[in-house]
């Protein structure tokens, strides 16, 4: 089989910084237009936080790991390219708001061509459409110099951020999809070799190019389709008296099901689930298959509601008005040990108090301030003068929950578990509520101390 000596990564984001550090003993090259991303790779203030990465790529960097802007020599040095760029939802033209954006994909497959003078093994590590890897085939093939072949291979990623560096290291599989000739099959041994420097063979799986691709939509539809199915229960029990969280034990006990990933929420975010789904709705729409379309459409649909039900369940508590209220928002980003704040459910939920006319103050451990006045002005979109007013953005807890009417806890951070809600509360105007949208607080504990307490998928009223 053909051995892989150097590698080069096209995209260095939050798949291919942490996918490509772990890799031990070959030299790999990151190249990334962002002058500003590989920069910061480059020094002690990593773009993304992630537990674990710093110790990770200080270890490995100036060794066998690379950060560079060269994007045409890491393609040419190299004898295996992941291609890792995002693929965003795209937002105009035909499939505006539910198809893959290819065009970040098709540029880099494009330079690869162009610049490629010898073989190369080029690996689709981006989430993409089933079948994107035969139009890469024909990109690569129609501007190819003589002499160079190209192998392409499917290898989706199943990291989930926060854990990324833990699930990097010690992967459920590693998926590889290849055509079933003879070079696909030989290029696919190649990628499973650099894998099993680290992973047991056993974990290592390959498969055809098409049930690659489509795996990787498979697997986050049916995580999310979890979410809002425990979702929509949250809504039942609230309305019943059931509790979310004893439904989700009981349920989770069943081996058929297991117990992770049942957890009710204000509401899925990140940059893959709805993004993911949403391709799969156009591709099943592309298909003629409008069922189909239909059954993962309402996976999202659910998760729009449960995020504006939890908003406006705020609002009904608090007497029907949150006018001129201070509400406290903790945790911006979309889950904890995470900065990554890309469809987070805080953002809708700001924005339902925004619109509200309430005094929205934010505390998030990780995420910076200038982030958070992107995510409101949506990339400048939005003017931020008129809402300035409203809005705080503050270094601490205590500081968020001064005189708050309101405490809306919408990530899951650690930190929140301890607070010290004796202090919180002597800050709070009466009656002080806490909402908890991810079921971390301890009830009995804070409603002792005198808050009322209002929890996603808890029946008991205040
Ligand atoms: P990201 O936006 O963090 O990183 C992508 C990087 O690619 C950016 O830094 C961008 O500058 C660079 N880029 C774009 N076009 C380029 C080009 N032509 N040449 C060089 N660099 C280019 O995105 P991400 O979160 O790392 O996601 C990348 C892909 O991985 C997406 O398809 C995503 O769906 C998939 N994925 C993401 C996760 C996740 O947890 N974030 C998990 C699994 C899969
Ligand atoms: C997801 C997939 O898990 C991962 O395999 C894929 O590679 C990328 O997309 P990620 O989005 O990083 O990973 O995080 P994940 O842990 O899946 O959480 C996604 C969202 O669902 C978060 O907002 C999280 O808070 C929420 N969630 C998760 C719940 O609301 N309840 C749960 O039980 C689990």
């Amino acid at each position: 089989p053909i051995e892989v000596k150097k590698i080069c990564c096209i995209g260095a984001g939050y798949v291919g910084g942490p996918t490509c550090a772990v890799i031990p003993n070959i030299q790999v090259t990151i190249v990334d237009l962002n002058q500003a991303r590989i920069d910061a790779w480059n020094s002690d203030e990593l773009p993304i936080y992630e537990p674990g990465l710093d110790e990770v790529v200080k270890s490995a960097r100036g060794k066998n790991l690379f950060f560079s802007t060269d994007v045409d020599k890491g393609i040419a040095e190299a004898d295996l390219i992941f291609v890792s760029v995002n693929t965003p939802t795209k937002k105009s033209g035909v499939g505006a708001g539910f198809a893959a954006d290819l065009k970040f994909l098709q540029l880099a497959t494009r330079r690869i061509a162009e610049v490629a003078t010898s073989s190369k093994i080029v690996v689709e590590k981006s989430t993409v459409p089933c079948r994107t890897a035969e139009s890469m085939r024909t990109i690569l093939e129609a501007n190819s110099k003589p002499g160079c072949h190209f192998d392409i291979l499917s290898n989706p990623e199943f990291l989930a951020e926060g854990t990324a560096i833990a699930d990097l290291f010690a992967p459920d599989r590693v998926l590889i999809g290849s055509l079933q000739t003879e070079q696909g099959l030989d290029a696919c041994r190649a990628l499973s070799n650099v894998y099993a420097n680290w992973v047991p063979r056993d974990r290592i799986l390959t498969v055809g190019l098409w049930s690659s691709e489509l795996s990787k939509l498979a697997a986050n539809a049916m995580l999310a389709q979890r979410i809002s199915s425990v979702n929509a229960l949250s809504a039942i029990c609230e309305a019943t008296g059931a509790n979310i969280d004893e439904v989700a034990f009981a349920v989770g006990k069943d081996t058929r099901m297991g117990s992770k990933f049942l957890k009710a929420s204000v509401g899925f975010g990140g940059s893959c689930f709805q993004k993911d789904i949403l391709n799969l709705v156009y591709l099943s729409e592309s298909l003629h298959l409008p069922e189909v379309a239909k059954y993962w459409r309402a996976v999202v649909e659910m998760n729009e509601y449960q995020k504006s039900r939890f908003a406006e369940k705020v609002v009904d508590t608090l007497f029907n008005t949150i006018t001129g209220k201070k509400i406290a928002i903790l945790g911006w980003a979309f889950k904890k040990d995470t900065g990554d704040t890309r469809e987070s459910p805080s953002i809708s939920i700001a924005n339902h108090f925004l619109s509200e006319k309430a005094r929205v103050s934010i505390y998030d451990p990780q995420v910076t301030e200038s982030q958070i006045w992107l995510d409101l002005t949506d990339y400048g979109d939005i003017p931020a003068e008129p809402i300035k007013p409203h809005i705080t953005i503050n270094k601490t807890v205590e500081e968020a929950c001064k005189g708050a009417e309101a405490i809306v806890i919408c990530t899951e951070w650690d930190e929140f578990k301890t607070l010290d809600w004796e202090k919180i509360y002597a800050n709070c105007p009466r009656p002080a509520f806490v909402f908890d949208g991810r079921l971390i607080i301890d009830r009995k504990k804070l409603t002792d101390i005198g808050f009322k307490v209002v929890t996603i998928g808890s029946g008991d009223r205040v």
